[in-house]
């Protein structure tokens, strides 16, 4: 798959994170930082294996964008650490090809000396894990006051023994701590990161994880994406594009609203009329995406995905283009975009009637905002293109929806 390389698929989902939450993030970063060059001291991982192991760490807190108050950071990573393990260890077991190291989530906070699957592939490091994750929030927290010492006392019991050992080894010979709060760090690890290399199976889910993280802002965008995903197929059957034209389609159907993560959820969810700044804050989510995007995936799907709120008259934003500038590909984005939202209302709104879909649709096709020829072909194709998207929701969120129920047993265990 040329779409995107596989370190930039993981960038994209940090990118993502990062405006869900800055914070967690940046913890995240300095997480693996530590971890890897604790692992560089013990001499005995590939590079690759840090790659894979480090992109864990960045994410090791992922559940909290789903289950914790963000600004409470000490709360929930000393205090009540349960659902924000919990969640994330689900997140990546039902969602993401990461199943295999999906446990190191899970017991990220848990003692050494408890901790329950010793057999685990990766046990160990996943008390390496603990003990570089627990020092960036001491240091944190504590400042000029840290001594990464201090916890020597827990050595086997608290915290992994060798972990703490390659620690400290990694501070006498690399000075991690200095790099950390200099930022120096930042260029090593993406240099470590430049060895990720997934398999093309891989990365197409990896890439369908995005969809999911969508849910940490908004249920409705992640649907929407899905309903847009469904048409865009759709089309691409019914009305000839090449096969690269159709496989950029795909993609730029997934990823076409990642931009929203950085808009509040009031504002994705009102189903009111928008002030003129709540419009723009809205409106804004085209040039997040752009920013999240660009130089990272082919230039052709990049451009559908940032015309997806063009119209052929002009009308549209952010660059009022005109039809002749757009692909076909581009304006079968836009009218399944638009579908979306006619089809999964926000807020109170009750969804519409066939009819009035239908009515709408044609109105704008008649308008000259959106093409008439992909216009005609949803309304003459109509129930059966419904129900493909009928069947891909469902099959796009059973796995979230098992989720969920899973979650809902577990954390009342
Ligand atoms: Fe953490
Ligand atoms: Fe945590
Ligand atoms: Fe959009």
């Amino acid at each position: 798959m040329n779409l995107i390389s596989s370190r930039d698929i993981f960038y994209v989902i940090c990118d993502i994170l990062r405006k869900l939450d800055p914070k967690v993030m940046n913890h995240g970063l300095r997480t693996a930082y530590l971890l890897y060059k604790m692992m560089q001291c013990k001499k005995k991982y590939e590079d690759f294996e840090m790659a894979d192991l480090c992109m864990i760490a960045v994410l090791h807190d992922i559940g909290t964008y789903k289950t914790d108050y963000l600004s409470d950071h000490l709360r929930y990573e000393s205090r009540d650490s349960k659902a924000h393990s919990l969640y994330g260890y689900l997140f990546l077991l039902y969602l993401t090809p990461l199943k295999d190291m999906s446990k190191m989530i899970l017991y990220h906070h848990t003692d050494f000396e408890s901790f329950p699957e010793r057999e685990y592939e990766y046990a160990e490091m996943t008390g390496w894990l603990n003990v570089a994750e627990k020092m960036d929030i001491y240091q944190n927290a504590m400042g000029s006051k840290f001594d990464y010492t201090m916890f020597q006392k827990q050595a086997g019991t608290k915290y992994s023994a060798d972990a703490l050992e390659a620690l400290y080894q990694a501070q006498k010979k690399f000075d991690v701590f200095g790099k950390i709060n200099s930022g120096e760090f930042k260029n090593e690890l993406s240099e470590l990161f430049d060895n990720l290399i997934f398999t093309n199976e891989f990365k197409r889910d990896l890439l369908i994880s995005t969809l999911y993280l969508l849910s940490f802002r908004s249920e409705a965008v992640m649907k929407d994406t899905i309903i847009t995903i469904s048409l865009c197929i759709s089309f691409a059957e019914k009305i000839y594009i090449s096969n690269e034209e159709s496989e950029n389609l795909y993609y730029a159907a997934l990823l076409h609203d990642v931009g929203m993560c950085a808009v509040p959820t009031e504002i994705i969810e009102s189903g009111r009329k928008l002030s003129e700044e709540e419009t723009r804050t809205l409106r804004s989510h085209v040039s997040v995406t752009e920013s999240i995007l660009r130089g990272r995936i082919d230039q052709d799907c990049l451009d559908m995905i940032l015309m997806h709120h063009e119209r052929c008259d002009g009308s549209g934003y952010p660059h009022r283009l005109r039809d002749y500038q757009m692909s076909k590909p581009a304006k079968m984005l836009q009218v399944a975009d638009s579908i979306a939202a006619l089809i999964n209302p926000k807020g109170s709104k009750e969804p519409k009637s066939k009819e009035a879909i239908i009515k709408i649709l044609e109105m704008e096709a008649d308008a000259g905002k959106l093409n008439s020829e992909i216009v005609r072909t949803f309304v003459n194709f109509y129930d059966k293109m419904m129900e493909n998207v009928d069947a891909d929701l469902r099959a796009f969120l059973a796995d979230y929806n098992d989720l969920q129920n899973d979650y809902n047993v577990k954390i009342s265990q």
